[in-house]
């Protein structure tokens, strides 16, 4: 492989969110798995798990997130006392991590830039709930995904076991675009766990951190959205 050909590979890959129905093929899904298998990880313990759904496991996966979704509907429109009513309802969300928890300051802006740029993109205002809890409940459906992915992690090896994650999965999706497929990581999945435990066995000391969807692009108008890449952030050298 020539350089050219690993950049061109590492730049095509971008997040689809809106995938034709067609399965990936049990073969292809095997070829890139064994690539993923490449990752280095913390001393070579791999302290991950996935699990993958695809067909009605799938499809029962998409109705139940949404369904968990909905249950959220008045946090999201920032209605007063909302928070307490979905706790008092038993229906906040019960993912291991939180992954609606405000972001750092200094990153905010980069988060409120491509929220922005995607919705723009779509052509969606920011006070249309409607539209906004529709594209939402896209995310939470793997955008129409064949296969829809769950990437757990080893509790006793943090933080070390997410960025063993975080490589292999890398590793996963650009093996999957070399292979025709594309991909897109889906962290709003893991705000809830009991989708995931109704359909799979975990076991205990594994912590969901994001799923994934993979599949082919559609020719939608959303998957021509790309997001800045800005240049990795270097420290500067003491002088
Ligand atoms: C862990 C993780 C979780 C993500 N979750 C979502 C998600 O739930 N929905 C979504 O549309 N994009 C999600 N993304 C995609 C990011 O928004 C995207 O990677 C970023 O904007 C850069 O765009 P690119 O992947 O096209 O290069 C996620 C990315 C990562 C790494």
């Amino acid at each position: 492989m020539t350089t050219e050909s690993f950049s061109d590979l590492a730049a095509s890959r971008h997040s689809v969110r809106d995938f034709l129905p067609d399965p990936v093929p049990d073969e292809l899904l095997d070829a890139i798995l064994d690539d993923a298998r490449q990752a280095p990880s913390w001393s070579n313990t791999r302290p991950f798990m996935l699990a993958l759904a695809t067909e009605e496991r799938a499809d029962r996966l998409r109705g139940a997130y949404v369904a968990e979704f909905d249950k959220t509907l008045s946090v999201q429109h920032r209605e007063r006392g909302a928070m307490a009513r979905l706790v008092l309802t038993g229906n906040l969300p019960d993912g291991d991590y939180k992954v609606w928890a405000p972001y750092p300051s200094d990153l905010k802006p980069h988060q409120v830039a491509v929220a922005k740029g995607l919705y723009d993109h779509l052509g969606i205002a920011r006070e249309d709930h409607e539209a906004r809890d529709a594209a939402n409940r896209r995310n939470c459906e793997a955008f129409g995904a064949p296969v829809m992915g769950f990437v757990l992690i080893h509790k006793g090896l943090m933080p070390f076991a997410a960025l063993d994650a975080g490589i292999m999965l890398q590793t996963l999706f650009l093996s999957a675009k070399a292979h025709g497929v594309d991909s897109c990581p889906l962290g709003i999945l893991a705000a809830w766990r009991g989708p995931l435990d109704a359909e799979f066995e975990i076991p205990d000391d594994y912590r969901l951190i994001t799923g994934f969807a993979l599949g082919y692009a559609s020719g939608e108008p959303v998957n021509d959205f790309r997001a800045e890449r800005r240049p990795v952030r270097l420290a500067a050298p003491r002088s």
